[in-house]
């Protein structure tokens, strides 16, 4: 069967019909091939670039060009998978003119098909805003690393029935404003199912349980390359820090030990070229 673009309609369709959907993020052209190979549904090209790709403390710091010219070269390589491009922190929540203008950057500039952005209830006049503008648009709520100060930490939310009870609300409220799915992430499981069950739209866990209607882990996470911070939620399915590194000592090791390149990796030249060319320096 030839494969399709995936579409916001098929997300929904694939919840209706129990059918759980696979998301990574990824930040470059290699990694946007590699993923699509997989056959992975969504891609999202994550503000954690902020940390795993660019050596930040959070993901406060990433701009909105930061973030353009991440999802351009993802897009390059990703032909298939539904492309999601993170709204970074400040460029959504002070004006709602601002947020469509830059989530429609996403689109136009960017090549992606449709944009995340963090945040509850205090949150659904900007989406219904951005969804009017013809623009798709993910929610994200539970903890979200753009209000890391505010949160006081990477911690779990909706850990007592009142945060509970807030959760299902917002996700409601997001639902109700437009959102086509719903990431919540670092929340209790049995939450996660409450809420999963109440909506219409995907959910899309990280941190959250086995009952939301699809799991996201990020790209360096799942190979083992950043160990910075390993959420407990985490599942490495690589280890691939250490085969790195041994063949980039190896490589060191070969140049230094004269046996890097070889013949194989050199170019000649024909013989009477290379007797004019010495002739010429002898001359
Ligand atoms: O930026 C990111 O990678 C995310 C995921 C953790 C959902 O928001």
């Amino acid at each position: 069967m030839s494969r399709k673009k995936i579409t916001v309609i098929d997300l929904g369709a694939m919840k209706r019909r129990g059918k759980p959907i696979t998301m990574l993020t990824a930040y470059d052209y290699t990694g946007g091939l590699l993923v699509d190979a997989a056959e992975i549904d969504v891609i999202l090209i994550g503000d954690s670039l902020g940390m795993v790709v660019m050596g930040l403390d959070s993901t406060v710091p990433v701009t909105m060009e930061e973030m353009l010219h991440h999802c351009r070269a993802v897009a390059r390589g990703a032909k298939y998978a539904h492309l999601v491009g993170d709204l970074p922190f400040l460029s959504y929540q002070a004006d709602v003119v601002e947020a469509i203008r830059n989530a429609g950057r996403f689109l136009k500039e960017g090549n992606v098909d449709s944009v995340k952005l963090e945040g509850g209830a205090e949150m659904t006049a900007t989406i219904r805003a951005i969804v009017n503008a013809g623009i798709p648009v993910m929610g994200h709520i539970g903890l979200t690393p753009q209000s890391i100060s505010k949160l006081g930490g990477y911690r779990t939310q909706g850990r007592t029935a009142a945060g509970a009870r807030r959760l299902v609300d917002d996700a409601l409220a997001l639902e109700d404003a437009g959102c086509y799915a719903i990431v919540l992430e670092a929340v209790p499981a049995p939450v996660a199912a409450a809420i999963s069950q109440r909506l219409r739209i995907p959910t899309i866990g990280i941190g959250a349980g086995p009952q939301c209607d699809g799991q996201v882990l990020v790209f360096h996470d799942v190979l083992g390359l950043y160990d910075r911070i390993q959420p407990r939620f985490v599942k490495e399915y690589a280890r691939l820090q250490e085969p790195i590194r041994e063949a980039f000592t190896a490589f060191r090791e070969d140049i230094i030990n004269h046996r890097f390149p070889e013949d194989e990796h050199s170019f000649s030249m024909s013989a009477e070229e290379l007797e004019a060319f010495h002739q010429s320096l002898d001359g």
